[in-house]
């Protein structure tokens, strides 16, 4: 069995995207550098699932690029809920909102520019689900600093924790993003958690619920 088979096999006997994701994903791919940082199609339905199943109040993101992840999370939220989306670069923001607004989520999405490391400990809410995709040499560093920020049954999302493959010789890997993620993968078990694992689809999903 080939990994990109399966992964075919899968997206045909899954929900297709909305529209409105096909859209934001249409156009990073046509109007914004690196669009293969958007988080894969298949990724994206089991994120919607994971936030159907746990109804959070409150989310948040490191890492919105253009808002694709953010969309797909917001599928479970309860009525009065809001998601905190931290992104490094304010270039994106027109786009950013642009896509929130088309998924009329402008109103629910708090947008935090700047860096996830200074933003995180000024945050004044725990959270029921996160979702971390920003900068992959400091994964370590934001996991200490957002396990106090989950809530107890909450659920912690991780992207690419197979980053291409290199996970499986971490050995044979010495630049920084791979430290960072062969990092996390070693300290996560250090922290308390109910269940953990790794759902090996599209780039790896870490996900632990505290
Ligand atoms: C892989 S992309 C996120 C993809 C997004 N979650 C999605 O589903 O489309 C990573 C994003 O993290 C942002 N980023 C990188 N380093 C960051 C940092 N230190 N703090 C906050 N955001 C950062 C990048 O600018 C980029 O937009």
């Amino acid at each position: 069995m080939k990994y990109e088979d399966v992964h075919q096999f899968a997206s045909k006997f899954s929900n297709k995207e909305s529209g409105v994701l096909a859209e934001i994903r249409r156009d990073t791919w046509v109007n914004v550098m690196y669009p293969q940082m958007l988080t894969n199609e298949l990724q994206g339905n089991i994120m919607q699932q994971i936030s159907l199943m746990k109804s959070p109040n409150r989310i948040l993101e490191i890492g919105a690029f253009t808002g694709y992840s953010a969309v797909c999370m917001a599928k479970g939220l309860t009525e009065d809920g809001m998601i905190d989306s931290i992104e490094i670069n304010q270039e994106l923001e027109s786009r950013l909102k642009k896509n929130l607004a088309m998924a009329e989520l402008e109103s629910r999405v708090n947008l935090h520019f700047g860096n996830a490391i200074d933003i995180i400990p000024n945050l004044e809410h725990n959270f029921d689900l996160i979702y971390m995709d920003a900068d992959k040499s400091q994964y370590p560093q934001y996991l200490k600093l957002l396990y106090p920020k989950l809530n107890k049954n909450g659920i912690l999302l991780v992207d690419n924790v197979l980053w291409g493959g290199k996970m499986l010789n971490i050995s044979e890997h010495k630049d920084k993003e791979s430290k960072g993620i062969a990092g996390f993968l070693s300290l996560a078990p250090e922290f308390k958690w109910t269940q953990y694992g790794i759902i090996p689809m599209a780039d790896g999903l870490w996900m632990g619920v505290k």
